[in-house]
């Protein structure tokens, strides 16, 4: 059988091979510069500059595995096709090919024999769907067409036996660009895998349902199952996006300067049908983690629908975890950003170690195993591996402690009541469930664990009128982390304003400042640009005091007022270092990396976009200068009119 490496590699090979690309590295699971995202939730984040005409280094054809986190769904996680970490496997064109050829090579891909250098799916087991139109953009002809020299036929069109079908769909589904925000974006075409080759497709699992009747109805009456029918029938494993439109701040679409192509093919769910399973967590994958849990919970763990989900967050989890600590932009678990959700998943995954009986820190180990399985593939793990079982121990010390204070806390309100309920009072089911949600939100302590403990006091507690009211705590309390949730999740277009382009400028020259001031052993550990302001993270171990913050504003603003050209060339990793580059991020580029000049001041590796001249930003002023982590400082500045106030 294929292995899930080979897969991977397999993918690259073909793109690099077949058909001139360049594999490039994945970047980093924290956007640099980004600050709409907390996580890389697609492959195409970290290319979006690129996708907007800014040329990349290694070329218009790319190929790469992207390191994601999407953590929108982390309450699902442990169902059969949710996870937070996953590799998103991607092609890219840069204003290179478009719809002929994406298509027709990710057929050849999928459906080549496995000895030949394809995944050697059989193509009657595959479905396709292409944008329908609407005012915005026509129905995709094109791409439809580029289906049908492969052998698909429209589904209006074919006979009820014909398998390769082509299906149409509204904006909802077939367009790519996350809604609105700005940026690049355009109808995709996806491709979908029958799960269940046995099953007549229009033979429906539940019957023919009025739905498939009157959506695609069948001369005998009834009605044929279609790729987006909830019935999880076909399963989507890659996703072809033409982008050929820049959204724009007032709605409108405007052509963009160049076509591209982004495709993304969930690494996870294409090794689930290659190997066969209806699952990725029964995939290779997870194999020596599952193992290592049933283990650790002391040999067998009853395969019960509970227990099954507990062992598959915790392979989840602690694999995101891994991944996060394991990144360059170096997030510890805290309680804001990403540093709270690395918080969670850690606990998440601790909470139901003990679940599983697991009484021992446990983490650390199973990350070993991670670090083992992907350390070839993703370097960082293998170099940070201390770092990643150091935290991870630390992370779960910490939640003990919690964890204990929590249960006094927990006994303390049940001896309250158990007090009033001796003395005759009836309970306040409402009260209590108020402190439990309490308990939960403090402590993470779940629902069934209090109810379990109250119950265990001998408190005859009106279970419904508990959960209902807990219920609705826990729901009030979900709609407002999602409503901050959307806003950071949003969906990975930065904004690329002129105005980010000067701060982005205005990073670079700070860098350089307080390289003077402070010295030059003082390096850059993170950026976030929002269209107000930057923010800038740096080693160094102390507070700076006022002379050293007014003398880095100085030479900043000195800069502007020399008005400095700025350019951009591309060479080498060695060719950079030896001009006396700054080297930031130079393993994400591949060989040829990019480097912004400014004047005789600055250069940095970097792969932009920028201002064309020191001049545009007007003025620097530091706001904020203030600890952000042990021996890294924290910097908030603004430009322009704001920075003259
Ligand atoms: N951007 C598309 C996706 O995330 C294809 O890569 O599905």
């Amino acid at each position: 059988m294929i292995t899930a490496k080979e897969i991977r590699q397999k993918y690259i090979d073909f793109f690099v091979k077949k058909h001139g690309h360049a594999a490039i590295p994945s970047s980093s699971v924290v956007p640099e510069n980004d600050p709409t995202v907390l996580f890389t939730t697609a492959g195409m984040q970290p290319l979006v500059p690129y996708l907007m005409g800014e040329k990349h280094p290694a070329g218009s054809r790319l190929v790469d595995s992207q390191k994601c986190i999407r953590t929108d769904d982390i309450e699902e996680v442990g169902d059969d096709s949710h996870c937070t970490f996953f590799e998103m496997l991607g092609n890219w064109s840069l204003g290179d090919y478009f719809k002929k050829e994406s298509i027709a090579w990710s057929y050849e891909l999928l459906t080549t024999p496995i000895g030949q250098g394809g995944f050697g799916i059989k193509p009657e087991l595959l479905r396709v769907s292409c944008f329908e139109g609407d005012q915005n953009a026509p129905r995709d002809e094109e791409a439809a067409g580029y289906w049908k020299n492969c052998g698909f036929a429209d589904v209006k069109e074919a006979s009820s036996d014909e398998r390769k079908l082509i299906y149409f769909y509204e904006k909802k589904k077939n367009w790519w660009g996350p809604a609105g925000q700005t940026g690049p974006c355009g109808p995709d075409t996806e491709i979908f895998y029958d799960r269940e080759p046995g099953l007549n497709p229009h033979e429906h699992a539940s019957g023919s349902t009025e739905e498939m009747r009157n959506k695609y109805p069948l001369k005998d009456g009834s009605g044929r199952c279609h790729p987006n029918c909830e019935c999880g029938h076909y399963l989507e494993i890659w996703n072809n996006v033409f982008m050929q439109y820049n959204k724009k701040a007032d709605g409108s679409f405007e052509p963009l300067a160049q076509q591209n192509v982004d495709t993304g093919m969930g690494f996870e769910r294409i090794v689930a049908v290659l190997e066969g399973v209806s699952t990725h967590y029964e995939t290779e994958l997870f194999t020596s983690v599952k193992a290592q849990i049933s283990a650790l919970a002391g040999g067998q763990i009853a395969q019960n629908e509970e227990n099954i989900r507990s062992v598959r967050i915790i392979a989840d989890h602690v694999r995101a975890a891994a991944f996060i600590l394991g990144d360059k932009m170096g997030v510890t678990p805290s309680n804001t950003d990403q540093g709270y959700i690395l918080r969670r998943l850690i606990r998440r995954a601790v909470r139901h170690g003990r679940k599983l009986g697991i009484n021992r820190h446990f983490t650390h180990e199973i990350a070993e195993t991670y670090i083992a399985d992907y350390g070839d593939v993703y370097p960082e793990l293998t170099q940070n591996r201390d770092k990643i079982i150091d935290e991870l121990k630390k992370e779960e010390e910490k939640f003990q402690t919690t964890l204990e204070n929590g249960l006094r806390e927990m006994k303390k309100i049940f001896s309250e009541a158990k007090a009033d309920f001796t003395a005759g009072k009836k309970l306040d089911d409402k009260a209590l469930a108020e402190k439990a949600f309490f308990l939960y939100e403090s402590y993470g302590f779940p629902q069934e664990m209090i109810v379990e403990e109250l119950l265990r006091e001998g408190l005859s507690i009106d279970v419904q009128i508990f959960s209902t009211e807990f219920e609705n705590k826990f729901k009030a309390h979900q709609d407002l982390s999602r409503a901050g949730a959307e806003q950071k999740f949003a969906g990975g277009l930065a904004d690329h304003s002129d105005e980010s382009r000067k701060l982005h400028t205005a990073t670079h020259l700070l860098h350089k400042a307080l390289k003077m001031v402070l010295g030059d052993e003082v390096h850059q550990k993170g950026s976030n640009i929002t269209a107000e302001r930057l923010r800038f993270d740096f080693n160094f171990g102390q507070k700076m005091t006022p002379e050293q913050i007014s003398r880095v504003e100085e030479i900043v603003n000195e800069q502007i007022q020399r008005k400095l050209p700025i350019s951009c060339r591309v060479m080498t990793v060695a060719e950079a270092k030896s001009e006396g580059a700054v080297g930031l991020f130079e393993d994400k580029y591949g060989d040829q990396i990019k480097v912004y000049t400014m004047g005789d001041f600055s250069m940095e590796i970097c792969g932009g976009p920028h201002a064309d001249n020191t001049a545009d930003l007007g003025a620097f002023r530091i706001q904020k200068e203030e600890a952000s982590s042990a021996g890294v400082r924290r910097i908030k500045a603004v430009i322009g009119d704001a920075a003259k106030k």
